[in-house]
């Protein structure tokens, strides 16, 4: 049973199949955090507490005489704030009287037989495959009316145990909520490294590791977006954990705006980690009955280190995140005229971009930004939706009309949460962006932000959404972001209540994605902010690829596509071939390289093609027979690190469900005069069948490819890289 309920209601175990989560709701009726790790029976593990006077750590009145009893020290599933715990809280209140304790007490629980939905925000759903549980708890503050439902979703399958929580004010005043972080982990006992993904636009996700000590350990956004800086995911790891060893908690984040992760050893060396909204900028009042809802956690733990975890991951996010027509179906080869032409473009260049496309094998056109309004460069343009059929030498439609008359799909670039000031739109609405009254804002690639937390905004860019793509054949649609917001104030939540539109932003750009999708379900949605700053959980909800990053540079984006993998799925990482000299890095790569990288992902090419020699419009065709015939495995396979990124080489691994197949990547990423040899072990294969490998022909168990691994015959030069594939036979 994935819900054990023990001690007449007072002990709570979450069991997936290898992990097991406990808590206990003491005499006092604080909530324990007793166990999250491998899997364990139903004792109540309360007795692991170890408690003894701790000087300048306070007693809560019920201790009575037992000054060994202190919130300060106690590991806690709700820790709250002004109370005596001195450590990282969950919950910030201001109760009408300016006072600010929050002391939260167990009440009840229920267990639902489905998993929970979080109002107006993306949450892990059920499938036919696996239907989730839940068991609510609900904890009520000891002097006010404030009550919180701790949400516990467990995927037992899937090793996946979500926390979610909601406050109520169920008092008669107003409550302000200045903090609700959604999860909290403690661990009373070991050691753990943190791992981050940090970056900057152009270079998203790299792991960065740190040892968790006394010192604060916090990543965090404050942009508006999860961000290309901090993503809001991380690893809690054992310091001997590695890429395939080890104990591993992730915790990632389903939410796309402000968000706080850290961690932190308190006085006793006990380790805490929270991760939620950033409690900066933020505060949320409840009026008498209203309640807030704070966004999920996915928890997974894995004792076969980062691999282990990686594959819950992608597994639980591919099944139980991302939706429809495209959540399984094979995803069209595109060609992006982005980095072809920029803004220049005209009918001709885009149907000669078309024409040579199909005839090499590519199944869509995306035309990027400029087709719009006043927008022949970054400066104008944004929130004008209108086709500039001058530009265009005609209609949409036609334009749509003669791609799919090419037998290929048309797919279009907008940026709905954007407005440039000089638009129509700002001249007719100048309230609608984001602007503090008095100040000159600040601009981002000189554009400001549309208050998506206002009704007739929303309304206004799904109408405009609408009219476009009913009025012409769009199959695809890229929702750009490209600023971080700045000067957040709304012209509707105005004085006290500005602490709540940074949050109520993103609700409105959920609410506007779910409108949109309702109306064009079988739309291919990719999601990109300026590449990869919102490449987040929450977002593969509606889009299930984003746009990796808008470096398409093939060296660089195997640290990209390695950070992201950690947590997100292949399946979700747009990847293209592009022309070298790179538009980012300068650097030259083999074409067959920037192919050998983008396949592992949501493939396609981003470069004026009509350039191209004859000699790469051959390998055009042969990179899309490779994709279509490594598809089942890049898209639907489990995926291995094989290298980290320190090695001479980057090399990596997919294996179908069978294992009767399996495809290596390896890019050569440095070069030396009489080179070492290439060796590199593979993974995944089963043990006892026999495989034969592309590269020599040799035929080998999967037992022995897998320890005694696979030499190179031939050392790749710098920038090469090879394909190489393992056949059951
Ligand atoms: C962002 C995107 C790019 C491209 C441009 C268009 O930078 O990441 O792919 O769409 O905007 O302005």
């Amino acid at each position: 049973m994935a819900i054990e309920v023990g001690m007449n209601g007072r002990l709570f175990h979450l069991h997936t199949k290898d992990s097991t989560y406990q808590m206990y709701a003491d005499e006092h009726g604080v909530l324990l955090h007793t166990y999250y790790g491998k899997r364990i029976d139903g004792e109540n593990l309360a007795d692991l507490i170890f408690q003894a006077d701790v000087g300048f750590s306070g007693n809560p009145p019920e201790a009575g005489g037992n000054r060994g009893y202190s919130l300060d020290c106690l590991p806690q599933e709700l820790p709250s704030d002004g109370v005596g715990d001195y450590r990282e809280s969950c919950i910030g209140l201001v109760h009408e009287d300016g006072s600010m304790a929050a002391d939260f007490r167990f009440e009840g629980y229920r267990i639902l037989p489905s998993s929970y939905k979080v109002k107006g925000m993306p949450a892990l759903y059920d499938t036919e495959k696996e239907t989730g549980s839940t068991l609510v708890i609900t904890m009520r503050e000891k002097a006010s009316g404030a009550v919180v439902r701790l949400l516990y979703g467990v995927f037992e399958e899937e090793n996946v145990i979500t926390r979610a929580l909601t406050v109520e004010n169920q008092g008669e005043g107003d409550l302000w909520l200045t903090k609700c972080l959604s999860c909290c982990l403690d661990f009373q006992f070991g050691e753990y490294d943190m791992i981050t993904f940090a970056g900057r636009h152009a270079m998203e996700r790299s792991p960065e590791r740190t040892r968790i000590r006394r010192t604060k350990l916090e990543v965090s956004s404050r942009r508006g977006t999860s961000s290309h800086q901090y993503n809001p995911a991380a690893i809690l790891c054992a310091p001997e954990a590695t890429e395939d060893f080890g104990d591993c908690y992730g915790m990632c984040l389903v939410y796309s705006s402000n968000f706080c992760v850290s961690a932190q050893k308190d006085q006793r060396g006990q380790t805490r980690a929270v991760m939620g909204i950033l409690p900066e900028h933020f505060s949320f009042c409840l009026r008498k009955g209203e309640a807030f809802e704070a966004p999920q956690v996915i928890l997974s733990y894995s004792d076969h280190g980062f691999s282990g975890l990686s594959h819950q991951y992608h597994r639980i996010l591919r099944e139980h995140m991302c939706r429809g027509k495209y959540q399984f179906a094979k995803r069209p080869v595109l060609l992006n005229n982005w980095e072809a032409t920029y803004f220049n473009f005209d009918k001709e260049k885009l149907t000669a971009l078309a024409k040579q496309a199909a005839e090499l094998g590519i199944e869509m056109l995306v035309l990027d930004d400029g087709w719009f309004g006043k927008r022949d460069d970054d400066n104008s343009g944004l929130g004008d939706w209108f086709v500039n059929e001058k530009k265009l030498g005609g209609t949409l439609r036609e334009l749509g009309e003669e791609i799919h008359s090419l037998g290929m799909k048309f797919g279009l670039w907008f940026e709905p949460e954007m407005i440039s000031e000089d638009s129509d739109l700002y001249r007719e609405h100048p309230d609608w962006a984001l602007t503090i009254p008095g100040r000159e804002p600040n601009r981002g690639r000189n554009q400001l932000v549309l208050d998506m937390s206002r009704e007739d905004v929303r309304e206004y860019l799904l109408e405009r959404l609408t009219d476009i793509l009913k009025n012409a054949p769009i199959d695809y649609v890229k929702w750009d972001m490209n600023r971080s917001l700045s000067d957040i104030y709304s012209h509707v939540y105005t004085g006290n209540r500005n602490g709540e539109v940074a949050h109520r932003f993103i609700l409105g750009v959920y609410d506007l994605l779910e409108r949109f999708l309702e109306r064009f379900p079988d739309i291919l949605l990719e999601g990109c902010s300026g590449g990869g700053g919102r490449f987040d959980a929450a977002m593969l909800y509606y889009s299930p690829q984003i746009w990796c990053s808008d470096n398409t540079d093939a060296v660089n984006r195997l640290s990209i596509q390695y950070g992201t993998s950690f947590f997100y799925p292949v399946s979700s990482m747009g990847a293209h071939v592009s022309a070298v000299p790179n538009h980012q890095t300068g650097r030259a790569t083999p074409f067959e390289t920037r192919g050998h990288v983008a396949l592992s992902g949501s493939f396609g090419y981003e470069l004026d093609i009509n350039k191209m020699t004859e000699e790469e419009k051959h390998l055009v065709r042969e990179q899309i027979a490779d994709f279509h015939k490594y598809y089942t495995l890049t898209h639907e396979g489990t995926y291995y690190r094989l290298t980290g990124l320190k090695e001479r080489f980057c090399a990596w691994e997919f294996v179908d469900e069978k294992q009767d197949h399996a495809l290596l990547t390896l890019v050569m990423t440095s070069a030396e005069g009489n080179p070492l040899p290439v060796h590199t072990r593979v993974k995944g294969l089963a043990p006892d069948k026999a495989y034969r490998c592309s590269e020599n022909g040799h035929v080998h168990s999967g037992r022995t490819w897998m320890n005694g691994g696979l030499t190179l015959s031939k050392v790749p030069g710098e920038y090469e890289s090879v394909l190489i594939e393992w056949e059951a036979i």
